[in-house]
């Protein structure tokens, strides 16, 4: 805890997206991917082998733009680095693991981004805003852009911070959450370049008493990519979340 806390205060982060509780989601990751990292193990595995069969179909090596790279958990970065002239990973901030990692290579490089283009603007919104285009850098130069475990995650934070609004209802909240999600498939589905989507698409909490499963759809209704490989994530077996039950998370991937 002393120790969370004590690197929420010392990493860079733009202070509305700190507020936003960007941070503290990383370094909640982190600290969730140490306690299950043997049971996360096959869904980062089956994710760089996603990368690693993309980086093959894909024809021009000048430039890669790994969107939601975060701890890099997921990401092949000597393969990457190895493939490309130049590799950008983009995330809203970074932990200092993965500033250590990037250095390592001097053609990668760390770009902070909100991608989704609306976060800041819903901190101390006084309305629900209009959702703008995916603001996901370099789309229009790469060859390959990777969208990695991070589509469910984007509309969350701008969602609770426009959750007291008068006008908030659930209904008013999913329909933003689910045009946060539209637009960055949008976006990537425009790029020029090849485009590789991995996403969980729905979380399933399973009683380990009788096995009988509570399921919620992580894209707010927006429709899952069909087509692709997908596999389980399991994301917190019990004890993680609760001593009753595991949650584990549907993953997709596909090309766009
Ligand atoms: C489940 S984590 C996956 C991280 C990463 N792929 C890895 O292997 O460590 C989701 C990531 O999405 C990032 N993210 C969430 N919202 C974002 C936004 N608006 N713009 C850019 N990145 C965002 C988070 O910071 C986090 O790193």
């Amino acid at each position: 805890m002393i120790r969370e806390a004590l690197v929420h205060a010392l990493t860079p982060c733009p202070r509305p997206l700190k507020r936003l509780g960007y941070l503290h989601g990383l370094i909640a990751v982190e600290a969730r991917w140490r306690r299950c990292r043997e049971a996360w193990q096959p869904h980062l595995e089956a994710t760089r082998a996603q990368v690693e069969a993309a980086v093959a179909a894909t024809p021009g090596r000048d430039l890669c733009v790994v969107v939601g790279a975060g701890l890099l958990l997921d990401v092949p970065l000597e393969a990457l680095a190895a493939a490309f002239r130049r590799v950008v990973l983009v995330d809203v901030c970074w932990l200092g693991r993965s500033r250590r990692q990037a250095r390592r290579f001097p053609t990668v490089t760390l770009e902070s981004r909100d991608v989704t283009g609306i976060a800041a603007a819903c901190l101390d919104a006084t309305a629900v805003p209009a959702v703008p285009p995916a603001d996901i850098p370099h789309l229009a130069e790469a060859d390959l852009v990777l969208s990695l475990n991070c589509l469910s995650q984007l509309p969350l934070n701008p969602r609770h911070a426009l959750e007291h609004l008068p006008e908030a209802t659930p209904e008013v909240l999913d329909a933003f959450c689910r045009a946060v999600i539209a637009a960055h498939v949008q976006a990537l589905a425009q790029a020029p370049g090849l485009a590789l989507l991995v996403t969980d698409v729905t979380a399933e909490r399973v009683l380990r008493a009788d096995g009988q499963c509570l399921a919620e759809d992580l894209l707010f209704g927006h429709p899952h990519p069909q087509g692709g490989d997908g596999w389980w994530w399991d994301l917190a077996p019990a004890p993680e979340e609760d001593r009753r039950w595991d949650l584990r998370h549907r993953v997709v991937a596909g090309r766009l």
